[in-house]
């Protein structure tokens, strides 16, 4: 042996060994208390970039200088996800069993293009959408799969929605088509952009996205639907797909599933269900209404990495049609065939992508870890410190609640002045007593937003409801207790209360 050979090996097995403890013991501790750190990042745009060297290391360096660097001058550009007071978007959690997964997920790297380059991701993966598809009381014969997003579930829903109605279009293309009719899809207006954006994806144009008026609860109007499927057949449109959500991404409302499920029934149109951040809820006792509907959708959307506990990326589609999905993707150069092709699922077969990560191992891992009571109680208490936080913005005189909060979101604002003749409350919040212009009240709550996302403590982000600028609550982290939801609503109080007496 050469000892003047460069080393072409992976890093020590027993350097490997000491940094893996150590770094199990720093996330441990890191978990143990993530509000140590500002939840929000306070670094400024280029800050950690600049901090970093222009090229890569010309030999390689020990990991301990590395870890260093993670520590000193990457961790001040983390937003902390798993901080309690993370209030932003949807909060979500990478729990235990799901980081521990992920680790392993990274050790073992299979890529499960195929069954047999790796039985056990094919098979989990459909042992775990099974275990997910029963908790939420969907039928079996919806046939599951895992992607990275609900962007990319709903792309491949829609693909399969489009192969439905227009047959050919991997051969022929869209273009130039006599035979084809200009196809328009439906949805509200408050469904998230992950429908525009698969919409423009797979050609349709935008043009062909039709939003749909919603009501005062920001659910999807049955009857404005109606008029828009029949407008558009007599305008010469090929009406396609309707997508309803379960649990919008401002408000968290739920739309009439049941009632488009049988439009689309009579209308012969593809029903897609985009649950992603909701569905989970149809778990919980009580809540399994949500859902009441999807059973007859052709294909649904419910993110395991929202609120279920597991790290992000993961994203669960069930579809009644795979068939379509494959039809529309599924291509098999002689370099990939296998002679067990007949008798197993090639998961490259259902999508886009060819190399796919073992996801399903932290879906298993958290499901078996928590159980069904577990996940359970969690989505539970969630749901009741929405309700805590809920009821505190509806007896303050100088908040209000833009929206009925059926989930673990809650959609508020302040007045910069009291309400002096405060409506009692419907369920969405009421109109300002005061008589102040919108925009002001609108500018108000952006210092507000401002004000508390700059102490560190909490972060909050915003949407915006029936044109009003609305403060958004989001509670779906492991690490919230009730003493985070109860400060939030302390720093909010307070810093509206100082805001009043500067403007
Ligand atoms: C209702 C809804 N659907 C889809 C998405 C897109 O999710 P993803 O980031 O997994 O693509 C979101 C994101 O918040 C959402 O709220």
């Amino acid at each position: 042996m050469n000892d003047d050979a460069p080393d072409v090996g992976d890093m020590d097995p027993e350097v490997f060994r000491r940094e893996a403890h150590r770094i199990a013991d720093w996330i441990a501790d890191y978990l143990t208390r993530p509000e140590r750190y500002p939840v929000l990042a306070r670094v400024q745009p280029g800050e950690i970039s600049s901090a970093l060297p222009p090229h890569a290391p010309l030999y390689g360096e020990p990991f301990d200088v590395i870890f260093a660097d993670f520590e000193r001058v990457l961790m001040p550009g983390i937003t902390h996800w798993n901080h309690p007071g993370f209030f932003a978007y949807f909060a979500i959690t990478a729990s235990g069993p799901g980081i521990l997964a992920e680790f392993l997920t990274a050790a073992l790297n299979v890529q499960a293009m195929l069954w047999r380059t790796s039985p056990t991701a094919t098979e989990l993966e459909e042992v775990a959408l099974g275990w997910l598809r029963q908790l939420l009381g969907l039928p079996g014969e919806f046939e599951g799969v895992i992607y990275d997003t609900a962007s990319i579930s709903t792309v491949h829903a829609l693909a399969a929605a489009r192969e439905r109605y227009a047959p050919h279009v991997r051969e022929r293309g869209l273009a130039g088509r006599t035979d084809l009719t200009r196809m328009r899809v439906y949805c509200s207006d408050q469904t998230n952009l992950s429908v525009d954006k698969g919409i423009i994806l797979l050609g349709l144009g935008h043009e062909s996205l039709r939003k749909i008026p919603t009501d005062p609860e920001f659910r999807m109007r049955l009857d404005a639907l109606a008029s828009a499927v029949a407008e558009d057949r007599a305008a010469g449109w090929l009406p396609i797909a309707v997508v309803a959500t379960v649990g919008t991404t401002s408000s968290t409302s739920v739309d009439p599933v049941m009632q488009i499920a049988d439009l689309c029934r009579r209308e012969s149109l593809w029903l897609h269900v985009d649950a992603a951040y909701a569905g989970v809820a149809a778990m919980v006792p009580g809540y399994e209404w949500i859902l009441h509907g999807a059973e007859h959708a052709d294909s649904i959307v419910v993110n395991p990495h929202k609120w279920l506990f597991t790290p992000f990326d993961l994203s669960a589609l069930y579809c009644r049609r795979m068939d379509l999905v494959r039809a529309a993707f599924a291509l098999t150069p002689e370099y990939l065939k296998t002679s067990d092709a007949a008798s197993v699922r090639n998961l490259m077969d259902t999508g886009v992508q060819l190399g796919r990560r073992f996801r399903a191992l932290k879906l298993w891992m958290v499901l078996r870890h928590f159980g069904a009571t577990g996940l359970r109680d969690r989505l539970g208490e969630h749901m009741r410190l929405a309700r805590l936080f809920a009821g505190w913005v509806d007896a303050a005189a100088d908040f209000e609640r833009l929206a009925p909060v059926p989930f673990s979101v809650v959609c508020f604002r302040a007045l910069p002045t009291a309400s002096v003749d405060r409506p009692a409350d419907d369920g969405h919040g009421a109109d300002t007593a005061a008589a102040m212009p919108g925009a002001e009240i609108d500018a108000f709550n952006e210092r507000l937003l401002d004000a508390i996302n700059r102490t560190g403590e909490v972060f909050i982000s915003h949407t915006r409801l029936d044109g009003r600028y609305a403060l958004r609550l989001a509670i779906g982290n492991l690490h919230t207790k009730e003493a985070h939801v109860a400060r939030a609503w302390t720093l909010l109080q307070h810093h509206a209360a100082q805001l009043r007496q500067t403007t």
